[in-house]
């Protein structure tokens, strides 16, 4: 039976063996980031509220309707992170990392993040992220960098079919000229009143409505792309080189607009075709106004987040194979007190020597606890008998192909990590 206490709503929780592979490529990731200089950071999971509405927007979902705040104890209005870039770049600033070395800053951080949404699969109130940011430069080759990363890791894990979708939201000084010819357009079509406010309040995002009634009528909008500023133009397509010759492969997706407002330029997201409407694996871009529009100084950025709980769905999609490193290569059985106490010592050094190993305990005896080694997914079992002891050796048996032999005790460590890496 379980508690009384379900588990909370729209909470997508990991246990074992799940929650290995969970693990496991989460440190993938940190390999990822290390190879490519991102040092990490372990951040606040909550923040002044303001810091959102600021720096996320208030005209996005994401504040308006899905954030968690609550007032502390010292009547200061809080909110669990919804994301993470603007509580990175506020730890930055606050940190003074941008004065400390060389721009731009390279940081990553992963953990949980919050929105009230409604939940489905691939769709969760606490979710998870791997965040990366890189701070303080406007180089069109650090765009490129985050993609590259992003990529490398999805291949590394065994993904191969994650679609790149490449955008430019162009810039503070292109965009507002745009913005106001697409409301111009949108008006003049048959919407809906949730739809006809949306394009008072942020009109590009009406771009993004799947709905196909909506979808045909914007077919015909005027695009970001065919308006973006020469500056925009020429970073835009320097991205697109530079992937180009790192054999990345994109689709230019004019229509991509990002659910929050602080984008300029360069906007991408990864989508996976198995994962039905939350597609969205994966997503990031430049927010070169984001660091000014909290109070700091002027500090162009780019970034991604990346959803695990989906990249985790993505895997079990695809089958790629990929898994944790097992929790036991070997399990111990002991039959009788001393043999118990002995292998208990042994169990110890191998675990020592890099060998992932458990046993029986409890003091069960030997078919209960050849059944344990069974449920363990270990690759051997270790038998020790009071024989075995006397003639100074154990018992190593296959669990797979069921053959036994007898090892002696100095030769254990050796022999099991010649079989265990074959
Ligand atoms: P985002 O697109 O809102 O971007 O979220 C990034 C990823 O988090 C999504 O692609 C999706 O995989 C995952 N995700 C978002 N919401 C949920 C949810 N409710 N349940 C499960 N997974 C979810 C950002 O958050 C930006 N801060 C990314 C960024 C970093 N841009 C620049 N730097």
């Amino acid at each position: 039976m379980s508690s009384s206490f379900p588990t909370p709503k729209g909470v997508s929780e990991y246990v074992p063996p799940r929650a290995d592979l969970f693990y496991a490529i989460r440190a993938a990731f940190a390999e990822q980031a290390r190879l490519a200089g991102y040092g990490y950071l372990e951040l606040a999971v909550f923040e002044d509220t303001n810091l959102f509405r600021r720096g996320v927007g208030e005209s996005t979902d994401v504040v308006s309707k899905e954030m968690y705040t609550f007032e502390d104890r010292g009547g200061r209005s809080l909110t669990l992170r919804p994301e993470f870039t603007a509580g990175v770049l506020r730890s930055v600033l606050a940190n003074g990392l941008h004065k400390q070395g060389a721009l731009p800053v390279k940081v990553w951080t992963t953990g949980p993040a919050f929105r009230a949404e409604r939940p489905q699969q691939g769709r969760y109130r606490q979710f998870y992220q791997l965040d990366l940011e890189a701070i303080g430069s406007d180089d069109p080759r650090v765009d490129a960098e985050t993609i590259a990363i992003a990529s490398r890791w999805y291949r590394s894990l065994g993904l191969t079919q994650i679609r790149l979708m490449l955008n430019s939201l162009g810039c503070r000084e292109c965009r507002p000229a745009y913005r106001a010819l697409l409301q111009e357009f949108l008006r003049g079509l048959d919407l809906d009143e949730p739809t006809r406010e949306r394009i008072e309040i942020n009109p590009l995002r009406v771009l993004d409505d799947k709905r196909p009634e909506v979808r045909e009528q914007v077919a015909k909008a005027p695009l970001m792309a065919d308006h973006l500023c020469d500056a925009c133009q020429a970073h835009h397509d320097r991205v697109r080189e530079l992937l180009a010759d790192l054999g990345i492969e994109w689709e230019d997706s004019p229509t991509l607009v990002r659910g929050l407002d602080y984008y300029t330029r360069t906007t991408y997201e990864f989508e996976h075709p198995l994962l039905g409407a939350q597609s969205a694996i994966g997503g990031g871009g430049r927010y070169d106004g984001l660091s000014e529009d909290i109070g700091g100084p002027a500090l162009p950025g780019i970034g991604f987040g990346l959803g695990l709980d989906r990249t985790i769905l993505a895997l079990e999609a695809e089958g790629t194979g990929f898994a944790a490193a097992p929790r036991c290569e070997v399990f111990g059985v002991a039959l009788g007190e001393p043999a118990e106490r002995r292998l208990f010592t042994m169990i110890d050094e191998l675990r020592g020597a890099g060998v992932a190993a458990d046993m029986a305990y409890g003091g069960k005896k030997l078919k209960g606890a050849m059944k344990d080694a069974d449920r363990s997914g270990a690759r051997y079992a270790l038998i020790l008998g009071e024989r075995d002891i006397a003639a100074g050796s154990v018992q190593l048996k296959d669990l797979a192909g069921g053959d036994q032999t007898a090892v002696p005790l100095t030769e254990l460590t050796a022999t099991l990590k010649e079989r265990l890496s074959r």
